[in-house]
């Protein structure tokens, strides 16, 4: 069965840093599957620009092997490459140079179909090409600009990133992508919070005793080194990737489903943040050497960074929904599975009838699971079946997306396949606010500043679930986290 899509109007997207990883890894492979799942339309148009030399054909013949190693082989066709390949065309551009864009203004033309810049570039060339654009008059109100992390590292330097955005472009123009709210299971999240009515009434500090967010990766930091040991954990995900799971999970419901109304109540998600001022409520760790596997500092060949590769911390929502309810956010490369959940684990009876239940606590889990096999459990307990008395069992209401898009012979989207044609439908609704993105490094900076005092991240073994230190964060609160199994 083919998916169902609605086919986009033709429109121009330019692709600045076409030859990098992102593009070859992401945003081809991308547009192909759209292309494949008949939502790209005749006369769309792909401009590759990067500083090589390089022509149409060249560019084609990258985007080609692109295809031959980010697609899966049973989803590539013969017919369906050679028309998107006839989609892509190159300029070779180099943005400190007038000629470069007097050249993108020829290619372009003058028509006022709509038009994406997309920066698959490093962030300290985001103004400059901002700016260019906006010098060369290809700003109309069909333009879109289109920007990823890091969105600054820290306040100060996110604020100045949006004034200089906005120098060229109304925020109705900025894209700012945090790929994880393209992912499938997360629109999942807003779907089974607003178009259910069984989950909302719990969906309280009355209910819910805690939640816990994890985004565990096995990967460690190789090939990444330099710019990761600069970054770390905190930047790279909890400030943009976790907190907005955060914000999903705990926002009120919008009056509708449109950018701004979900936006706000995102910010105000953000805004209500408690500081985060003990120190004990925040781990951060570095992974250490296990057997075959080389340590963070090693793979980042710096013998004695203090970088974090890990961060577990207690968020709290100050608002009346959320007082009380610990949100544990957790995230790390070089851990034992690659896991991403979202879990609500509700508040257990208050008062148990059944004799042979003894004290174990047996809280309904409502697991929202990103990655892998995207999907949601509800753990529920249900009697012991057979003869034996009155034995409670936990088990599994289980619904796999995966097994569902299978049956109707579908395949999983990539989350850049929703948000690259967003962006073209000119829907903003999954892609972060300046506001956003600046009460996020606000709630971040004062944790961050708060470590230039700390001592040394606390060291775990590369492939275990993290530090001690962060079971203990739950521990003490009478908790624990969930395994990280896949
Ligand atoms: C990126 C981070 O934003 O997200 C990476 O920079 C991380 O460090 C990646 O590995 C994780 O994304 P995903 O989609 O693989 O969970």
């Amino acid at each position: 069965m083919a998916a169902r899509v609605v086919p986009v109007d033709p429109f121009d997207l330019v692709v600045f840093g076409a030859t990098g990883d992102l593009a070859r890894r992401k945003l081809i492979p991308a547009l192909y599957h759209r292309m494949a799942d008949g939502q790209m339309p005749d006369g769309a148009r792909i401009i590759g620009t990067a500083r090589s030399e390089m022509d149409a054909e060249g560019f084609r013949a990258l985007a080609s092997e692109a295809l031959d190693t980010f697609v899966p082989a049973e989803n590539l066709d013969a017919d369906i490459r050679r028309r998107f390949l006839g989609c892509l065309d190159y300029l070779k551009l180099d943005v400190s140079t007038p000629e470069g864009w007097t050249n993108l203004r020829g290619k372009l033309g003058t028509d006022d179909r709509p038009c994406a810049h997309y920066l698959s570039v490093a962030p300290r060339f985001f103004g400059m090409i901002a700016e260019g654009i906006s010098k060369a008059g290809l700003v109309d109100a069909n333009t879109r600009i289109v920007v990823e992390k890091p969105l600054g590292r820290d306040l100060a330097s996110a604020r100045a990133l949006n004034a200089q955005l906005a120098e060229g472009f109304e925020e109705s123009q900025v894209y700012r992508i945090d790929h994880y709210l393209g992912k499938e299971t997360v629109q999942n999240l807003m779907a089974l919070r607003f178009a259910n009515t069984l989950f909302e009434p719990l969906w309280n500090a009355q209910h819910v005793d805690h939640v816990q967010i994890t985004v565990a990766e096995s990967v460690g930091i190789a090939g990444r080194g330099p710019y990761y040991d600069n970054v770390g954990a905190m930047r790279d995900m909890v400030q943009n990737h976790l907190l907005q799971l955060l914000c999903l999970t705990a926002m009120e419901p919008p009056a509708r489903f449109e950018p701004d109304a979900v936006r706000d109540e995102k910010l105000k998600v953000l805004r209500a943040l408690e500081p985060l001022i003990d120190p004990a409520d925040v781990v951060r760790g570095q992974y250490r050497a296990n057997g075959e596997t080389k340590s963070y500092r090693e793979e980042a060949e710096n013998d004695s960074s203090m970088t974090e590769s890990f961060v577990a911390l207690k968020a709290k929502v100050s608002n009346w929904r959320w007082a009380g309810v610990p949100f544990y956010l957790r995230t790390g490369k070089r851990l034992r599975n690659r896991v991403s959940e979202i879990a609500i684990q509700f508040r257990d009876v208050p008062h148990s009838i059944f004799p042979g239940a003894g004290a174990t606590p047996h809280p309904n889990v409502l697991a929202i699971r990103l990655q892998p096999d995207e999907g949601i459990t509800l753990s529920m307990t249900v009697k012991d079946p057979g003869p034996g008395g009155m034995r409670l069992a936990d088990t599994k209401l289980d619904m796999s997306f995966a097994e569902r898009l299978a049956a109707t012979g579908m395949r999983m989207p990539d989350a850049y396949e929703r948000l690259v044609m967003d962006v073209i439908r000119g829907d903003q609704t999954l892609f972060m606010r300046g506001d956003e993105v600046e009460a996020a490094w606000a709630w971040i900076d004062p944790i961050i500043a708060a470590w230039q005092s700390a001592p040394a991240p606390k060291l775990y073994d590369a492939g275990s679930s993290g530090p001690e230190d962060a079971l203990m964060l739950l521990h003490r609160d009478g908790r624990r986290w969930r395994e990280i199994e896949t």
